[in-house]
């Protein structure tokens, strides 16, 4: 496509000359946007670029090692994997209330992420994956706070670096094709969204290790039947959420007594309305069968039929 191919070149050419021979940090976090941007700038000034993914024990199943290898292996980019998973829950100890979380979170990921690009010095810019839509939607108050809020777990503006925002003048679907262009795999291209403060907003109440690992494992493998299925592209995002309350089971000839899991599968155009998804009853009994058969420590699977609104897609 050429007139893919001659943006990114316009785009390579005026990031060369704006970042002239400067050091450049970004934040990879596996999404597409910061996929893109830190691609598409590390094609321009490779040797100069440095990534941090900062791992804040709050990820998906393996999240680190898929983000850390696909990047490096494919396109030889410098990555700095920071492990600060202790840093985040130490912080998150006896926190129960969704917007205190959000907000230990986001500053402690711009702690770590300041630190990093410290002991690499001499940092002049940022890259920031910003599209069309945020540029336009900052202009207005209402949409700003409600764009603040869902960008929770990204850098502020004012962080002290002068930004290099190349997917500036794109639409959502421009940048997966910009993305395309540049050789990114279709799995990272077609993620869902995930959000800044992960698991940590799908844990009810205090988060805890155990709780961490049980709603990794059953996200995981929400993840996996809805692909298998066929299902995971059909939809906005699919997920599993942990709630703060037990119930009681029965297994073979044992009382248990386990939390429940909440599937939460929704379909959406920008995440402001959502409709919960009727999806067919065998992948929910596939979904909730392997759960329970693979993950200890629950007992019951439900879905949730609320839409948005009244409902939010995430529980908190
Ligand atoms: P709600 O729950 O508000 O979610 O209906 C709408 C969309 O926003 C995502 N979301 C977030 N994303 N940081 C993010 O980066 C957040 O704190 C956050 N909260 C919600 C959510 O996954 C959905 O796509």
């Amino acid at each position: 496509d050429w007139t893919m191919d001659s943006l990114i070149e316009q785009t390579v050419k005026e990031i060369r000359k704006k970042v002239n021979g400067h050091k450049v940090v970004c934040a990879l976090s596996g999404g597409v946007d910061s996929s893109v941007a830190a691609v598409l700038v590390n094609r321009a000034i490779h040797e100069q670029l440095v990534c941090i993914f900062v791992d804040n024990g709050l990820l998906r199943k393996n999240e680190g090692d898929i983000v850390v290898e696909t990047f490096k292996r494919n396109f030889d980019m410098n990555i700095i994997r920071v492990d600060a998973k202790d840093r985040f829950l130490e912080k998150l100890k006896g926190i129960t209330d969704p917007e205190e979380k959000r907000k230990i979170i986001g500053n402690e990921f711009i702690e770590v992420f300041k630190e990093e690009a410290k002991k690499i010095g001499g940092v002049k810019y940022l890259v920031q994956g910003t599209l069309y839509p945020d540029v336009i939607e900052s202009g207005s108050p209402v949409a700003a706070t409600i764009k603040s809020h869902h960008n929770v777990g990204g850098l502020p503006e004012d962080i002290g670096f002068e930004l290099i925002e190349p997917l500036k003048m794109l639409f959502k679907d421009e940048v997966r094709q910009v993305g395309r262009e540049l050789g990114i795999h279709e799995e990272i291209l077609n993620r869902q969204p995930f959000p800044g403060p992960g698991l940590a907003v799908r844990i009810l109440g205090e988060i805890t290790e155990e709780k961490l690992g049980i709603l990794r494992e059953a996200d995981n493998i929400v993840l996996r039947e809805m692909k298998k299925h066929g299902w995971y592209n059909r939809v906005w995002q699919s997920f599993a959420v942990l709630l703060n309350v037990k119930s009681v089971g029965v297994m073979g000839d044992e009382r248990t007594y386990e939390y429940p899991i909440i599937l939460r599968i929704v379909e959406s155009d920008d995440g402001m309305t959502a409709d919960w998804v009727r999806i067919p009853y065998d992948i929910l009994e596939d979904i909730s069968t392997s759960i329970i058969n693979e993950v200890y420590g629950v007992n019951r699977v439900l879905y949730d039929i609320t839409s948005k609104p009244p409902a939010t897609i995430e529980w908190e």
